[in-house]
């Protein structure tokens, strides 16, 4: 299979980083379609962790090309600092295997500062977005004011960032917020479009190459279906195309590309998301904390790219059937099985029913499907099937034989609810803790 698409199920976190890194050993090309270094990445490669917020994660792997598509935005200096971390840990990087499209937006200081003034402004009602000038850079590509890459290399670039940073600052003051000073920024670019000019490239044309000539490319999403700014609980979503068509779109590949596509739907055993929004099966208390961890270990949860603890609840049925419809799953990656273990029984939402309607009667309308998408989820409380936990720590198991019968029933439920096969658990933060089925 030539293109494989790799994508989160839930509100990001899912642990695509590590499934990405376990199919790039076969992968000849690893290409990032959406977002920015509002991503966080995470591969445990032996002793280090490598978090990766912009630079795809197969890179890790010697022989692939990395690619960042033109539906990315992209922060100049998180980049280059992401680069140098990268190099500094012996991972070859070079315009031969990092290749930047000319038409992705990218990300200034202005960007930053207008995300954070507009949360401010928001108030108890703010998004809780990561920060890092997403919105408004997704913003002014809509609005056809964007600086792409491309114009980095133009003769004129200066003249026009500082005339972006003019427009932000004016907002800027709107807000109530700091403007920023323009000669300093205009000096960081200078030095910036220096290291980063040989890495610019057309990367839909190298891409549609790479497919006809039979290589293989993983499209490696980042955050999740629920995120996706039309598809997902909106507004509380990120600004790009979060889902597996977005990959196309993304990296500038028709649709002939996707005819034999492998869509991986990356889904954590439980459900989780960092920022405001519906969450149905939200838990609090002790049972959160048990899901959760206490932030010691690298995998507890708590974001990569902004450290905030992560709020944490029983997987949903109901929207995972909706992600696999979205994107066109055709399997599943199941992650964090592990921490499940040790419970007496798990829940899994597999309905969702109308809140306040009293006692349950023989027509009242159960929901496996959403009347309107993910966006108003406050009418409905979820529906819960029980079923047994298992006891057996799992994060040595590697063949799906080996796993406790519950677990494998807990599997099988998650595969009816999707409608397509688990093909692969991870156990285990690390590289090899994986269940290949
Ligand atoms: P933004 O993408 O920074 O604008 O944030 C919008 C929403 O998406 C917020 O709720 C963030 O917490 C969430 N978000 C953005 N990126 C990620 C991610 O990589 N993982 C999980 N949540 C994310």
């Amino acid at each position: 299979m030539a293109l494989q698409i790799i994508v989160g199920a839930q509100w990001g976190d899912e642990g695509k980083g590590r499934i990405v890194d376990w199919f790039a050993a076969n992968a000849d090309f690893t290409a990032r379609y959406n977002g920015g270094d509002n991503a966080g990445h995470t591969v445990t490669v032996g002793e280090t962790i490598f978090k990766l917020h912009l630079v795809p994660s197969g890179i890790i792997h010697p022989k692939v090309v990395a690619v960042m598509g033109n539906g990315m935005v992209v922060n100049p200096q998180r980049l280059l600092e992401e680069m140098e971390m990268l190099a500094a840990a012996g991972i070859g990087i070079s315009p031969a295997r990092l290749r930047i499209s000319y038409a992705a937006h990218i990300i200034t200081p202005a960007h930053q500062a207008l995300d954070r003034a507009l949360e401010a402004a928001r108030g108890k009602d703010n998004i809780g977005t990561t920060g890092r000038g997403i919105g408004p850079a997704y913003t002014d590509k809509a609005t056809r004011r964007g600086l792409r890459v491309a114009d980095l290399l133009a003769a004129d670039f200066s003249e026009r960032l500082a005339a972006h940073l003019e427009s932000a600052n004016a907002a800027l003051k709107t807000l109530g917020a700091a403007p920023l000073e323009i000669e300093p920024i205009l000096t960081e670019f200078t030095d910036y479009v220096l290291r980063l000019t040989p890495y610019v490239a057309d990367t839909a044309v190298e891409l549609d190459a790479a497919l006809r000539a039979g290589k293989t490319i993983l499209a490696e999403g980042a955050q999740g279906t629920l995120l996706d700014l039309d598809h997902g609980t909106y507004p509380f979503v990120t600004s790009s195309s979060t889902v597996a068509p977005g990959a196309l779109t993304g990296l500038g590949l028709g649709l002939t590309a996707a005819r034999d596509a492998r869509v991986t739907g990356v889904v954590k055993a439980f459900q989780t998301r960092v920022g405001s929004g519906p969450f149905p099966t939200e838990l609090t208390g002790d049972l959160a904390l048990r899901l959760r961890g206490t932030g010691e270990h690298p995998w507890d949860e708590y974001g990569t790219t902004t450290g905030r603890p992560r709020r944490v609840g029983w997987l949903d049925g109901v929207l995972l059937r909706y992600a696999a419809r979205l994107n066109g799953f055709t399997e599943l990656a199941v992650t964090k099985l592990d921490i499940l273990s040790g419970l007496e029984t798990l829940n899994i939402c597999t309905a969702y029913r109308p809140k306040n309607a009293g006692t349950f009667s023989r027509d009242e309308k159960l929901f496996t499907d959403l009347p309107f998408g993910p966006a108003d989820l406050a009418p409905y409380e979820p529906v819960y099937e029980e079923l047994p936990g298992w006891k057996e720590d799992v994060s040595g198991v590697r063949k799906w034989d080996d796993l406790p019968s519950a677990a494998r029933d807990y599997l099988d439920r998650v595969a009816g609810l999707a409608g397509v096969p688990v093909r692969l658990v991870s156990v285990g933060p690390e590289r090899e803790q994986i269940v290949n089925h």
